[in-house]
């Protein structure tokens, strides 16, 4: 799909007119929606205080399409980069902060003639260089992002939203309980002192977090597969709720496949980080 047929234009306030009915809900979603209110309410403001620029793609003076960019880091030691360059504290991304293409063009090529439009457009830009395409993938997309086999997720940053949306999860399961006027009786008296009580309340917390992991699990298919566990901590004397054994390199297929699973990721409700080696990409597309 050439994006010829389109004019590109970068967004300014002469094309309010034409965002004004931008849609890229195929059926109602509030991330969906989120990237339609940007487009008519925030995206001239970002690119007048140069936090993305935003271009939109034009057809009979209405935008069919958008798409954001800002400048990023992937600060990843573990990335595939050649050998020599593995030392690097960093390596130059370029942020794909948003993107969309309206309903009734969708699924005609536009989004991937766009994507590669803009690592062209990065490969041979003369100012500045960007090794990675750098994106935040809703959970909604993450199944178009991975059909395409250069993207790959950022594993590490994937482990903590994991580890994160667990963690929230149990402790709003333990607060549902604690309302509901669950208790585990522990002794407690004048007399008690500081370390009893200190475990006790552990005991107390175990024996919950212990319950809502069980109750959890069948929901999360991918704690299971990965042999994960909810373990609990205290740092400074507060109760920490932590994922174990939640390891995200060891279980990268299993993770790939779940992903691709897009009810499974709205279960946890995360977004994915993802990148493409621009390099290769460049190579794949453009030989
Ligand atoms: C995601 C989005 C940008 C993709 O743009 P698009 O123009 O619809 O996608 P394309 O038509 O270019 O898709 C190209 C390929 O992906 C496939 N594809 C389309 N939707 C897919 C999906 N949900 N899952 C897997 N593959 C999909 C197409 O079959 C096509 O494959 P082919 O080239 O091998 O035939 C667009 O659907 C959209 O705006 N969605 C709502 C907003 C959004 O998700 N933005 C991204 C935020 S992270």
């Amino acid at each position: 799909m050439p994006l010829t047929s389109y004019e590109k234009h970068l967004f300014s306030e002469k094309w309010l007119d034409a965002v004004k009915d931008f849609d890229c809900c195929a059926s109602k979603n509030d991330n969906y929606e989120k990237l339609n209110d940007f487009i008519k309410k925030d995206a001239l403001k970002y690119n007048q205080n140069n936090l993305s620029r935003t271009n939109i793609l034009v057809k009979n003076g209405v935008c069919i399409a958008y798409y954001s960019l800002a400048m990023n880091a992937i600060k990843e030691q573990r990335i595939s980069v050649e050998e020599e360059y593995k030392t690097l504290k960093s390596y130059p991304a370029l942020f794909l902060t948003r993107f969309a293409v309206d309903k009734r063009y969708q699924k005609s090529g536009i989004g991937k003639a766009i994507l590669n439009a803009i690592v062209k457009n990065a490969c041979e830009n003369q100012e500045i260089a960007a090794r990675f395409l750098f994106l935040d993938a809703y959970p909604e997309s993450i199944s178009w992002y991975l059909s395409n086999p250069l993207f790959e997720i950022l594993y590490t940053a994937l482990s903590e939203r994991i580890a994160y949306c667990c963690e929230k999860c149990v402790i709003e399961k333990l607060n549902e309980r604690l309302r509901q006027g669950h208790t585990i009786e522990c002794e407690l008296n004048e007399k008690t002192d500081v370390d009893t009580l200190r475990t006790n309340c552990e005991k107390i917390l175990t024996t919950h977090v212990n319950d809502i992991f069980h109750d959890l699990v069948p929901e999360n298919s991918l704690l299971k597969a990965c042999h994960s566990k909810i373990g609990l901590t205290f740092e400074n004397n507060k109760p920490k709720i932590k994922l174990e054994g939640f390891n995200t390199r060891q279980n990268l297929s299993i993770i790939r496949d779940w992903l691709k699973n897009k009810n499974n990721v709205l279960n946890l409700d995360i977004t994915v980080p993802l990148y493409a080696d621009i390099n290769q990409y460049y190579i794949a597309i453009y030989g």
